[in-house]
């Protein structure tokens, strides 16, 4: 492929949850030799930054763009993606316990919150070569993005592969359907906000990968981006 068209380009995958987008943007990311923006990452930690900070709940939503920027939530570039920072110290799985999923879509949905990392995710995309996932990558972050993925998958089938993720690889009906009740009053919220909701950009190519094994599904998004660069 053409090095010199791959220098500015932006590959954006959004979706549902559990639609497996950070997993395949990952995979992606890594056959492109781009770099991996998690945007989720980022609303998990200014949760997680939140719950750490002592400020109770219920005052969350009065919090300014300036007190969310205070959280110190960073970004630091490694050879594929990049590490999410709070105060100057890597966090990873941290992001990704209930206590932080539960309240994410809350906080994600506050405008000064979003605000306060905007800067961070446009930087991460100033020299292309990237692929970024989340719910509002290719309609807001990044319009201008040469190449906009929304995944689907049905609500069961992005429950199954949640649990699978945690282990869980043969569940039984209740736990499934707890899971699928979890997975869809995120989507609910998420799509339903305000600002910056869940929604397939006007130019996004939807894939719906309910039937697809992974690694068909990464190379689904590597072929449409190879057909980009290409022509
Ligand atoms: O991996 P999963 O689909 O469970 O979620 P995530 O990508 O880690 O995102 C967690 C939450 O952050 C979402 O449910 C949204 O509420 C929020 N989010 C957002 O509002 N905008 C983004 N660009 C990415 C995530």
């Amino acid at each position: 492929m053409d090095d010199f068209r791959r220098e500015g380009l932006i590959i954006t995958l959004d979706g549902p949850a559990g639609s497996g987008k950070s997993s395949t943007a990952k995979a992606v990311a890594k056959r492109l030799a781009f770099r991996h923006l998690d945007s989720g990452a980022l609303y998990r930690a200014l949760t997680l930054g939140l719950l750490r900070s002592g400020v109770v709940e219920s005052d969350w939503e009065a919090l300014s763009e300036q007190e969310f920027a205070n959280l110190d939530i960073d970004l630091q570039a490694t050879e594929t993606g990049f590490q999410v920072l709070i105060g100057g110290e890597v966090v990873d799985s941290e992001l990704r316990t209930a206590m932080v999923t539960d309240r994410v879509s809350f906080v994600s949905s506050l405008a000064a919150c979003r605000q306060s990392i905007l800067g961070l995710q446009r930087k991460a995309g100033k020299d292309g070569r990237l692929v970024a996932d989340g719910r509002d990558m290719g309609t807001v972050i990044f319009p201008e993005a040469a190449l906009k993925i929304y995944l689907i998958a049905d609500l069961e089938e992005r429950a199954i592969r949640r649990l699978r993720e945690v282990g869980e690889d043969s569940p039984d009906g209740f736990r499934l359907a707890q899971q699928a009740r979890a997975l869809d009053t995120r989507d609910q919220s998420d799509s339903q906000r305000a600002i910056s909701p869940l929604k397939m950009a006007e130019d996004a190519i939807e894939l719906d990968t309910t039937r697809l094994a992974f690694e068909e599904q990464v190379q689904a998004v590597v072929d449409l981006a190879h057909r980009l660069t290409l022509f």
